[in-house]
């Protein structure tokens, strides 16, 4: 059974597939050259990531890093706390940060002066989703899956509250049913 078949779909599993193929033979073009690390920050981008290495048709390593800058609100509160750090050493390495998405940036430019910090040979980003009309800082990923208005979105990833992680399509939370249950 189709689980919350009441929310509108913004983009469909079908279109997710095709861009997340078409974003593999990107990178991998951009990397053919040494061996891709992967930072993806948890927890919404796990099931992006999961679709993109299996796109990328070269060596990859992952590692996981956790931030908050949410914290149980659906608006940035602008205070970004690293959670879990990496396990591995990333200087010298071409390092490819994984996001679902970005909105104001402020998470995304937090982590980049963080990661730049440990002198990776370079740094990108590629997000799935990017909602620039929300944008607070100057940044935008170097790969991005789909460009989005600003609206709240849930599934393959993206939460509200903890839940519809699970979704397989990315759908449309109303403003009004934006209240915690
Ligand atoms: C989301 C997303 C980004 C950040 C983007 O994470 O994964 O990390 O928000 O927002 P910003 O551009 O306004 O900073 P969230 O804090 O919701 O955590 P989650 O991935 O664990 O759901």
């Amino acid at each position: 059974m189709e689980k919350n078949n009441n929310l509108e779909v913004l983009i469909s599993r079908a279109e997710i597939a095709e861009r997340v193929k078409e974003l593999g033979a990107e990178i991998s073009r951009d990397y053919h050259e040494g061996k891709l690390f992967l930072v993806t920050v948890l927890k919404g981008a796990v099931v992006f990531l999961a679709d993109l290495i299996r796109n990328l048709q070269i060596p990859v390593e992952i590692d996981f890093i956790a931030v908050s800058s949410y914290g149980g609100s659906t608006k940035s509160s602008g205070i970004v706390r690293i959670l879990k750090d990496l396990d591995y050493n990333i200087k010298g390495r071409d390092v490819l940060v994984v996001e679902d998405i970005v909105d104001t940036g402020l998470t995304l430019q937090y982590l980049c002066e963080y990661l730049l910090r440990r002198q990776p040979q370079s740094l990108r980003v590629a997000a799935l989703l990017d909602k620039p009309g929300r944008r607070k800082v100057e940044i935008k990923p170097d790969y991005c899956g789909f460009t989005i208005p600003d609206c709240f979105v849930v599934g393959y990833g993206l939460d509200f509250d903890g839940d519809y992680r699970y979704l397989a399509d990315i759908k449309i939370i109303k403003e009004e049913d934006l209240v915690k249950t």
